[in-house]
């Protein structure tokens, strides 16, 4: 099931390459064949980014066939995915990196995806994003607005989160369908071991916070608060209580 139920890796011994079939993929469009012919950051941002939106909704059956395969001991030259570059140089490293992400993996970053219409929910994103700072000079901070960046690279950067917040201003007593979209495919992704909260800017009736939360427990994450509502475009007070806001999110999700 990885990631059709048909999917099925062969093993050519003697040349002792594996064909693994979508496994150890990625979307990776180059004129190089192999990994140690290209950039390695891209390379393995690549090979994320496919586990985080291809494979990462199955990752328990990812984890025991990796310890399957590993239990096997095969000699291994090289391993050949129906997708991207081939692992030729070291092949186990792509290995090591599947038993890591198909364990709840997470990296020391907080992200915050937000979408806007006149800039008032972006305020209150920077201005979260400035406590979460002051409060931990460790963490990576990172800021995307969902109706502009590249959806599957959003998706991939909550994958290496440990928390996250979401933000849409309130419209038609309910919230923007950039972050709508973003929700339902994190849903179907089953992201675990993540903490996240909701914010927003409103006029009168203020639902997108809550309903935002609903959306993020039924996509599995464990929320930090009940999220923050300010009304039109944050004053001065407002970005205040939104950086408290923040340094309070950073200590609980440190
Ligand atoms: C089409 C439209 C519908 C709206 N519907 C609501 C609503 O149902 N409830 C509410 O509290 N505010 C509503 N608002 C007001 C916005 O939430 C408010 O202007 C907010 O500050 C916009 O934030 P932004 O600049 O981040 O987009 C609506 C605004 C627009 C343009």
């Amino acid at each position: 099931m990885l990631h059709w139920p048909d999917t099925m890796m062969t093993y050519l011994s003697g040349d002792e390459i594996l064909f693994s079939n979508d496994v150890f993929g990625q979307h990776f469009a180059t004129e190089s064949l192999y990994n140690d012919l290209v950039k390695q950051d891209d390379l393995m941002w690549e090979a994320e980014k496919y586990y985080a939106n291809i494979i990462n909704m199955y990752s328990p059956m990812a984890n025991r066939k990796v310890k399957e395969l590993m239990g096997m001991n095969l000699p291994l030259k090289m391993i050949c995915p129906s997708h991207g570059v081939m692992w030729k140089k070291n092949p186990q490293q792509i290995i090591d990196k599947y038993l890591e992400w198909s364990q709840g993996y997470q990296e020391n970053q907080i992200t915050l995806v937000y979408d806007t219409m006149w800039n008032a929910t972006r305020k209150m994103a920077e201005a979260i994003a400035e406590g979460i700072l002051e409060a931990d000079k460790e963490v990576t901070v990172k800021l995307f607005n969902a109706a502009k960046e590249d959806k599957n690279d959003i998706l991939t950067e909550l994958f290496h989160s440990k928390a996250v917040l979401v933000g849409s201003p309130t419209i038609n007593y309910g919230f923007s369908y950039a972050i709508a979209g973003i929700l339902e495919m994190t849903r179907g992704l089953k992201l675990k071991n993540k903490k996240a909260a909701a914010f927003g800017s409103y006029g009168w009736s203020g639902d997108a916070p809550k309903m935002i939360s609903e959306h993020l427990v039924e996509a599995g994450f464990e929320l930090v608060n009940d999220g923050i509502k300010m009304l039109w475009v944050p004053d001065e007070a407002a970005l205040a209580a939104c950086r408290e806001y923040g340094k309070d999110f950073a200590l609980k999700t440190k």
